[in-house]
């Protein structure tokens, strides 16, 4: 049976996705497709998925640009349920005869709606609503036939319906976790308006993942890139269960890994029966690495290195299978080939084609969001330290290090990296938090060390509490906890005698420093 299906468009807006998994945690399944999509290409999406609604995702243009994307009229034609989100909502006011104007204020941030009419999308919603905003142009009258369901004071259209059919707007993100009311929205639009069953469960996913793993490689062998972050954990655990020791996991030690990190990857997978390889490469990077500054070379020149020791130790182990932990969010990002009826998969290993040609690259996990991962992750009994473990960006300490990376650098990093774990978690407070980590500045500074002046290094701390690293919040860490952090960085590591704490949220600052 078709899965009911929420067919999101998207417009380029960051949020996209974030529509996507806050539909799906209601039990919806979502797919994502281009802004500019035919009816023909809706037509072949609807032949494996029950569309029942649609929603026009927000996206960085103006509706005046003169490339502005906008979604064809046979689209809006369709005779489905139709909700458009801040860029989508001024579209539709646009498309429709509505009248959109740059506002004289642009609004970022939070606001204050006040609902005319809570009806329809906006059912059980309070005469006052705190939204989150973000947006310069403005609808300032609905289209003929709409009436208006909400406003602010800047945003005198700021939600509206048709009073015909079943199309709604509103200039607010209820994805975003500083909507208050954002999930009832969803959950007016998918229950009450677009009737959807809940049949999207994940977890039951799993005898049909590892089915389908089997049936692709059979006999033969596969390698995974298994870097110990959740996605690739949850890949290698499903693809051991379906080929067992015809599975290398291939874990690539690059030298920029936090410390311990290769040895508690291999403890982890004692346990299952698969093999295990660790290409331990750290001078090919850092030789690659040596005079390099700039943040995106950085990236690039590991990235490219990753790939080629990938393809060495799958030519070592014969492998004519690539299994990899490629998310739905990676997918998409990696460009989906535009007005084709579903994404298909990309050659992909950090993000880059690879050269190596496989019989089959395997991608278990490229339909589901990261908290349906860890929803399997749970079932399958990964350990905590990988069900709870920080993200860690792919070029690892490279992108902590600011400017030229050297081993002696990385030694610092790593052990001051080691000390902000270990106080954060031996305070217990961690549990709150989305990342913790230290950054090694390339600027030097004057302290005491015993009685004598000490010029050297700077440790920035940076703490984070996210939902999904859109926006973040510096964390309100304990003076005890920071005082400890620091007297234990600059005791401890004899080149660093300072330690700053990043007091910036995300954004406008980002979450890494590079
Ligand atoms: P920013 O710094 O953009 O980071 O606020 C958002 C989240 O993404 C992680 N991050 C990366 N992950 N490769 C990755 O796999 C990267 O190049 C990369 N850069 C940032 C970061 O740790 C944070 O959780």
């Amino acid at each position: 049976m078709k899965l009911d299906t929420i067919l999101i468009l998207d417009f380029g807006g960051q949020y996209c996705h974030l529509i996507g998994r806050r539909i799906r945690e209601n039990n919806v399944y979502t797919e994502i497709a281009p802004y500019d999509i035919s009816k023909k290409d809706f037509e072949k999406i609807s032949q494996n998925f029950n569309v029942k609604g649609l929603v026009l995702s927000g996206g960085p243009s103006s509706v005046y640009e003169k490339n502005a994307p906008r979604v064809p009229e046979e689209i809006l034609e369709l005779k489905i349920p139709i909700l458009g989100l801040c860029y989508g909502h001024q579209l539709i006011a646009y498309l429709l005869r509505g009248k959109v104007k740059t506002a004289e204020k642009k609004e970022y941030g939070l606001s204050l709606a006040t609902l005319k009419k809570p009806l329809a999308i906006l059912k059980g919603l309070k005469k006052k609503e705190k939204i989150w905003m973000s947006h310069g142009d403005t609808v300032f009258s609905p289209p003929p036939g709409f009436e208006t369901l909400a406003s602010t004071k800047n945003c005198p259209v700021a939600a509206f319906r048709s009073k015909k059919k079943p199309i709604f707007g509103i200039q607010w993100h209820p994805e975003v976790a500083h909507t208050e009311s954002g999930n009832k929205t969803f959950k007016n639009f998918l229950f009450e308006i677009c009737k959807c069953r809940k049949d999207w469960q994940p977890v039951n996913l799993i005898k049909n993942l590892v089915a389908e793993i089997k049936k692709m490689v059979g006999k033969e062998r596969a390698i995974v890139a298994l870097s110990g972050g959740i996605d690739s954990s949850v890949a290698t655990v499903l693809a051991a269960i379906a080929l067992g020791r015809n599975l290398t996991a291939v874990f690539v030690d690059h030298g920029l890994m936090r410390e311990n990190e290769s040895r508690q990857v291999r403890e982890t997978f004692k346990k299952f029966d698969l093999n295990f390889i660790v290409m331990q490469e750290k001078n090919r990077f850092l030789k690659k690495l040596k005079g390099v500054k700039s943040p995106e070379r950085k990236r690039k020149i590991i990235g490219n290195e990753f790939i080629r020791v990938f393809e060495k130790a799958a030519r070592r182990v014969k492998a004519n299978y690539l299994v990899q932990g490629t998310i739905y969010p990676d997918r998409i990002e990696s460009g989906y080939a535009r007005k084709s009826e579903k994404i298909k998969t990309h050659h992909n290993v950090a993000g880059l084609p690879t050269k190596i040609k496989f019989k089959g690259i395997v991608e278990p996990l490229q339909d589901l969001y990261k908290d349906e991962v860890r929803l399997l992750a749970k079932k399958i009994g990964l350990p905590k330290e990988i069900l709870f473990r920080q993200p860690f960006p792919g070029p690892g300490l490279a992108v902590r290090i600011i400017g030229e990376v050297t081993g002696k650098k990385i030694k610092i990093l790593k052990k001051a990296d080691k000390i902000v774990r270990e106080e954060i978690e031996r305070w217990n407070f961690g549990k709150n938090l989305w990342q913790y980590f230290a950054v090694l500045l390339d600027t030097k500074t004057t302290g005491v060390k015993g009685d004598k002046r000490a010029y050297g290094q700077i440790i920035a701390l940076r703490v984070v509490e996210s939902r999904e690293a859109m926006t973040a919040n510096f964390a309100k860490v304990p003076y005890q906890i920071l005082e400890k952090i620091s007297t234990r960085i600059v005791n401890e590591i004899p080149e660093v005698v300072r330690v700053v704490y990043d007091i910036t949220h995300k954004p406008p600052s980002t979450i890494e420093w590079e």
